[in-house]
């Protein structure tokens, strides 16, 4: 018998308690041994609830218990999960987290504490939810040089913007529907604002590119500025927009970023809807691959916990390879990053805008005769802001242009 513990009993944390009791049968097979929940640690009471008797408080309770092998971690943010994480794996218990903040901020810590103690610091949840992608990047891609992974990697804004596109429904009121689906995080702010996303493309670049990707210096811009009107133009354009985390090999380096974009059909993430999150992959000998799959919510993402207590469990004194580094890799100034650019024009004439920004593609639309709209030719980024500040005010909003 394999003896876990479970910190944290919200959404994902009580997600992995259901799928372990769901599937015991099909799970301990696959370990060759059972494995038993022996604590549930949450600062709450839950009287009724099927996990009652398992609820401690103490955190000591299980760090000290030379019984517990592996340790989940589902309580989200930095502190405590990070000195609780920490003190896990010193103390030799395996660890499975769905934290990204976490793995974002302390991974190369954590990582070389298991790698010491000859246990594991899985982290499959903490990416698109239950798709598996750690995993692959870890084992199945080792024979290429990933030069580019593009994702949709927020299940709610993803869920909102699809919404949004579809029904023309109003921000707030489909950012409350998705909260009450149990999709954003407890401050939705980190996922309307792309933190969230952030964290995930700046773990799945570590992993991509061997190096450590720092969060803390990748561009994000979130989905708050995305408007109606500007869904009617992007249909008007035959495409829609979508928040996605982006990483490239390029020429001179690498860059990273978080933005929403403007994406036409001949991209296979158009079609990622609802709360799905799909991450495009493109390697030197393997071209395109694209994963999957549900993006957010209790069951999938505890799903990919579970395979981690099971991966843990299979490899109880040995750590699994993986492509965590610790070396840094030191993107390019997001200046220099090349793109086209979508931008709202109102108060300046067509010909200013030209001039401005050399030969655009003009879209108008009816409904809004006050103002129209370019697509501007290829350029970078600061190139882009110092053609942008010949209109001035007239500019109503950017959107950058998948390409
Ligand atoms: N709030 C996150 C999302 C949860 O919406 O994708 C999964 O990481």
């Amino acid at each position: 018998m394999i003896n876990i513990a479970v910190m944290g009993y919200g959404t994902v944390g009580s997600g992995v308690v259901e799928v372990i009791n769901t599937n015991h049968d099909s799970i301990n097979k696959r370990v060759g041994e059972e494995i038993n929940i022996k604590y549930v640690l949450d600062l709450r009471e839950f009287p009724g609830d099927p996990a009652e008797h398992l609820i401690i408080h103490d955190f000591e309770q299980i760090v000290n218990d030379p019984e517990v092998k592996i340790v989940v971690e589902t309580m989200g943010g930095l502190e405590p999960a990070h000195t609780f994480v920490k003190r896990c794996l010193e103390a030799g218990k395996s660890v499975a987290t769905s934290n990204k903040a976490l793995v974002a901020k302390f991974g190369v810590e954590l990582m070389e504490i298991a790698k010491a103690k000859n246990i594991n610091f899985l982290f499959e949840a903490s990416c698109g939810g239950g798709i598996p992608i750690i995993r692959p990047l870890n084992s199945s891609l080792t024979a290429d040089e990933i030069d580019e992974i593009t994702g949709i990697l927020n299940g709610t804004t993803n869920y909102m913007m699809t919404k949004m596109s579809m029904e023309g429904a109003d921000f707030d009121e489909v950012l409350k529907d998705a909260q009450a689906k149990g999709y954003a995080e407890a401050d939705p702010t980190a996922d309307i604002e792309g933190y969230d996303a952030c964290r995930k493309i700046a773990i799945l670049s570590t992993l991509a590119f061997g190096q450590f990707v720092d969060f803390e210096e990748v561009y994000t811009e979130g989905i708050t500025k995305i408007t109606a009107v500007d869904m009617e133009y992007a249909k008007k354009m035959g495409k829609t927009i979508k928040l996605l985390g982006t990483s490239r090999k390029v020429d001179n380096g690498f860059y990273a970023m978080v933005a929403p974009f403007l994406v036409g059909p001949e991209s296979p993430l158009y079609s990622v809807n609802d709360v799905f999150n799909a991450i495009f992959v493109h390697g030197n000998v393997l071209g395109d691959a694209m994963f999957y799959g549900s993006g957010a919510g209790k069951l999938l993402t505890a799903s990919a916990v579970v395979g981690d207590v099971v991966d843990a469990a299979r490899h109880m004194h040995c750590t699994i390879m993986n492509n965590w580094s610790s070396g840094k890799l030191e993107l390019l100034p997001t200046d220099d990053v090349e793109g086209r650019f979508f931008v709202r024009v109102k108060g300046s004439s067509q010909e200013e805008a030209k001039a401005a920004f050399g030969d655009c593609d003009v879209i108008t639309l009816e409904a809004h005769p006050e103002e129209f709209a370019v697509v501007t030719p290829v350029m970078t980024e600061a190139v882009y802001k110092e053609k942008a500040g010949k209109l001035g005010d007239s500019i109503l909003g950017m959107i950058r242009v998948k390409q």
